[in-house]
């Protein structure tokens, strides 16, 4: 949600900032704009546009603005909360006299008090938005003291809820303050030129060199120099980190969508997962791991804790955690875990699944559980980012940025880390043996392969959505860890085609779904292998009772296997992998389906309408 881009150095500011704000266009929005700082005759005034729309409409609007040069600036991709997505609450927002300009990212809880009290002393507001005030309070800081950083960090401590701020000054050109709480803000480090941004895609094209800030923070940044301090006008200490993603992973190459190019990353993605984590002697190691031996025997319940695509994850991994480890392990949306008071202590182990790192309902979840005194273990694939910096433990995915809205290679690597995870915790607390640890390993090194194998079949899936694309109405069903495949494989399709598309386990079908079975319904079903407690006989029986009714069932069934050949109307072949993995190899079908349905529609596959990458609100 929201991308908020600010530069001061030597190029030309608009540039820098509308490249950055395209960078950011994955995050999800509805409204674009820049703030200039221009120095020499044109000093004194910023220069601002702003647009309802996509950044082309920016573009389009700029082409005409004829801005002055600047080598400040500001820029605002917004995702609305608060006032319609128009021109007039698009960002930046500025006081009175068009002195300082504000881009915000985040929701301020007590801005209706602020507002009040601001309309008291004459003030007029010009859009409906929260950010607005800021401006207004900022501005009327600047009257007391000359300095940016000092009227931003008191304006802050009157703020309540989350937000991320960048703050220009049209009378200190060369300057640009940052801050935040409870919003992602990343700065870049380069050379006599520096960069804030949502994330590190902002600045990518310019400097790998990236500060993290920390929660309650100002920075100021000028071409030269970062000043951190905190809140409190204490100087802050930061962690700086470089920026392992090349420039070229952030673009299509060559591919029609991100999502697209994504979805066949699979293969290398899993693997990078998978890299380096044994030791010499064969034992797992997962390096980011904080948690000792000790602390991870003492663990006798886990939960996952997770949003979207991630907690489908979580409920894939469940199967795994428990089965390998003998641990209880439950999975909670992450928007309702710390509503329903849960019994959490020292020997819970939080996990949370996050592939941004920055997910608000996430975040606030991992709060509350270390609140509680739990121990909390991100994955997350996001370095720099709030929610692996506030946990105990990280085990990063290293899949590369995902920047489709709709989650792929994020999913497949989330499930792999929580197995590595699972089978990290069984090595510790030896529920299962080096030797079967190993041989699990060595099965989730093949999965790479048989992702790639469905990728050079895609054409299958291709024809598939051509022919289905009429349809209002899509099912999916699942066994075990078909049933989480299920749920994803209906929810990309929602994501991206906007039509109805449910995922249920097949056991339930009779308790109510079936009422929705009707004359040429499809309905993709995920094939358990054969032989685990009669799971594929069971779901072979749901089959043939949708069939009956009249609807049209796709089938995913290993290959080889045959029994479910009489009862469907389509098969699509998988991969023969241990039933645990079947969800790696079985979601990418439902994948490449989901995109080209949607492509078929003439949808935005990357961006799809209402949606975000990172929802940081709650
Ligand atoms: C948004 C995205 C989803 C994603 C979810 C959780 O809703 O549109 O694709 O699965 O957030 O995101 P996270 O970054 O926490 O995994």
């Amino acid at each position: 949600m929201c991308g908020i881009v600010g530069y001061v150095g030597h190029r030309q500011a608009l540039e820098v900032v509308m490249g950055g704000l395209r960078r950011l266009e994955y995050r999800g929005y509805d409204s674009g704009g820049v703030a200039l700082v221009p120095s020499g005759d044109t000093a004194g005034t910023t220069a601002w546009a702003k647009k309802a729309g996509k950044l082309v409409n920016l573009g389009g609007v700029l082409e005409t603005a004829d801005l002055p040069e600047a080598s400040t600036g500001i820029g605002h991709t917004r995702w609305a909360t608060h006032g319609a997505p128009n021109d007039r609450n698009a960002h930046p927002h500025l006081d009175a006299t068009e002195r300082v300009a504000v881009v915000h990212n985040g929701i301020i809880e007590n801005f209706a008090v602020l507002r009040t009290e601001l309309e008291a002393d004459g003030v007029e507001m010009r859009s409906e938005t929260d950010t607005e005030v800021v401006a207004h309070l900022v501005a009327a800081e600047l009257n007391r003291t000359p300095d940016l950083t000092e009227a931003v960090r008191l304006v802050c401590r009157r703020l309540e809820g989350a937000f991320t701020l960048v703050i220009s000054d049209a009378q200190q050109p060369g300057v640009v303050v940052g801050a935040r709480r409870n919003s992602p803000l990343v700065v870049g480090r380069g050379e006599g030129e520096n960069f804030l941004g949502s994330d590190v895609a902002a600045f990518i094209d310019y400097t790998r060199e990236a500060v993290e800030l920390g929660q309650d923070q100002v920075v100021t940044i000028t071409a030269d120099d970062i000043v951190v301090i905190g809140f409190d006008g204490a100087p802050a200490e930061t962690r700086t980190f470089h920026v392992d993603w090349d420039v070229s992973a952030a673009d299509k190459a060559g591919y029609d969508w991100f999502m697209l190019k994504e979805i066949n990353e699979q293969p290398k993605a899993v693997a990078d997962t998978l890299l380096g984590r044994h030791s010499v002697d064969g034992l797992l190691q997962l390096d980011e791991m904080r948690l000792s031996d000790d602390e991870l025997r003492e663990v006798d319940k886990i939960i996952i804790i997770a949003a979207g695509t991630s907690m489908y994850a979580a409920l894939v991994a469940k199967y795994a955690i428990e089965h390998w480890t003998r641990v209880a392990c439950e999975v909670e949306l992450a928007s309702e875990f710390r509503y329903r008071d849960p019994i959490l202590d020292r020997g819970t182990l939080v996990v949370t699944i996050s592939q941004s790192g920055e997910t608000m309902d996430t975040l606030m979840a991992i709060r509350y559980a270390r609140q509680q005194r739990a121990r909390v273990l991100s994955i997350c694939n996001t370095n720099g980012s709030t929610i692996p910096r506030e946990s105990d433990a990280v085990i990063y995915t290293h899949a590369g940025p995902e920047v489709a809205v709709a989650s792929t290679k994020g999913f497949l690597t989330q499930v792999v880390a929580c197995y590595l995870l699972a089978l990290y915790i069984a090595q510790a607390k030896g529920t299962k043996y080096g030797d079967e640890i190993a041989s699990i390993l060595a099965e989730l090194h093949q999965i790479p392969q048989g992702i790639q194998r469905l990728l050079d079949e895609s054409d299958q899936m291709r024809k598939l959505a051509a022919d289905l694309v009429g349809s209002r109405s899509i099912l999916f069903l699942g066994r075990h860890v078909g049933y989480p495949v299920a749920l994803e494989g209906a929810l990309k399709l929602k994501e991206l085609a906007y039509i109805h598309a449910e995922g249920f386990a097949a056991g339930e079908l009779k308790h109510g779904p079936i009422a929705l079975i009707e004359e040429g319904l499809p309905v993709f079903v995920i094939v358990p292998p054969k032989g685990r407690d009669q799971l594929q006989d069971k779901t072979i029986s749901s089959i043939q009772e949708i069939r009956a009714r009249g609807a049209r069932t796709i089938c995913l069934v290993e290959d080889g296997d045959d029994d479910v050949v009489p009862f469907a109307d389509h098969i699509i072949r998988l991969p023969r992998v241990p039933t645990l993995m079947q969800p790696l190899v079985a979601t990418v079908p439902l994948q490449i389906f989901a995109c080209e349905f949607a492509e078929l529609l003439g949808n935005d596959v990357d961006q799809p309408r209402n949606l975000a990458k990172s929802v940081t609100v709650e």
